[in-house]
């Protein structure tokens, strides 16, 4: 018996990294999983199909079934495809699990339009897209006086969260995922939907040479290893999850954080409007519990 027993999950950018261990463990835990996975360079360039296709077999050889998706994730097309394949594949979509992603890291007086566009494009779009045509589907469904169970499981990012120097268009796009899962999951909810994203830390192509301590190992648990980050995506995936809707996790190893969102760190109140000076002067009040220069990037 697996927590997925009859689902069926897509999962984007399945063909390696932190997707092709979220695909893996779905499908260890019984769902058939459409690997999707356009075979991209870090950057966003080419395509390969085989990364994809390898994900398959080994769901295939583990006892569950799976298949290949090429679709580019940001083609609004592409996208209907990637999520009608399940549907005409498996008969059914249960649940969407977004994490197609590039990279073009610059600063943001280096950066070129096509950086910031194509990095949008692939993580905001791509999140979007697939999220539309999923919900057509649920809604559909539900309209007609099916039971709908959906999931939809986001990846943002701490650089979304923070804001990360060299990572203009990437941390906008990740930020702008986090905020699509709060209206996702308000929009989604009363069609029997939770939408919720997480923010990983893990060993992959993206992060090979950023973490200096990735190498080591705490007494045999390996916290860079992706698989740790899949189970938490598993377990958003699975009917215990029911109730956890418009969520952030960062989940790194074995440390998971429910994140807060957006909230004051100070106030002022009155019924006019504060001058320029009047605000010099209430600054002091306005950030007595916190710094008035930029936010540390992290809470660890
Ligand atoms: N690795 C980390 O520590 C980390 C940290 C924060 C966020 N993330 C996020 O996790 C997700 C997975 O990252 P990863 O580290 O596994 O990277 P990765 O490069 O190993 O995998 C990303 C996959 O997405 C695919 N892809 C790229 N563009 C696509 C498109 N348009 N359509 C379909 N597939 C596409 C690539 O071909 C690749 O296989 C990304 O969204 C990333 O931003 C990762």
């Amino acid at each position: 018996m697996g927590a997925l027993d009859g689902k069926v999950a897509i999962v984007t950018g399945a063909g390696r990294g932190i997707g092709r261990s979220e695909a893996l463990l779905l499908a260890s835990e019984g769902a058939k999983v459409i690997v999707n996975d356009v075979g991209a360079s870090l950057q966003g360039m080419g395509d390969d199909k085989h990364p994809a296709e390898e994900v398959v077999e080994l769901i295939k050889a583990g006892g569950s079934d799976g298949a290949v998706n090429a679709s580019d994730v940001s083609s609004w097309q592409g996208a209907h495809d990637l999520i009608h394949q399940a549907i005409d594949t498996f008969g059914q979509l249960d649940i969407l699990v977004n994490n197609a992603g590039i990279l073009r890291d610059k600063m943001c007086f280096n950066m070129e339009e096509s950086d910031w566009d194509d990095v949008i494009r692939v993580h905001l779009k791509g999140h979007f897209a697939t999220s539309h045509h999923a919900a057509v589907y649920w809604r559909g469904r539900a309209k007609a006086g099916e039971d709908v169970s959906g999931r939809i499981v986001n990846t943002s990012s701490e650089a979304g969260l923070f804001g990360n120097a060299g990572q203009a268009n990437y941390s906008a796009a990740k930020a702008g995922i986090a905020s699509l899962t709060w209206v996702l999951a308000r929009e989604l909810g009363r069609y029997g939907i939770t939408v919720n994203s997480i923010s990983p830390r893990a060993r992959t192509r993206m992060t090979e040479g950023l973490f200096s301590e990735m190498d080591k190992s705490d007494a045999g648990f390996d916290k860079f290893d992706p698989n740790n980050v899949a189970q938490l995506v598993a377990f958003l995936a699975s009917d215990e999850a029911a109730d956890v809707s418009g969520q952030n996790f960062v989940v790194f190893g074995g440390d998971i954080w429910a994140m807060g969102g957006f909230h004051p760190v100070g106030e002022l109140h009155r019924d006019s409007a504060w001058s320029i000076t009047e605000l010099a002067e209430a600054k002091s009040e306005l950030f007595k519990d916190a710094s008035p220069g930029i936010p540390p990037f992290s809470f660890f």
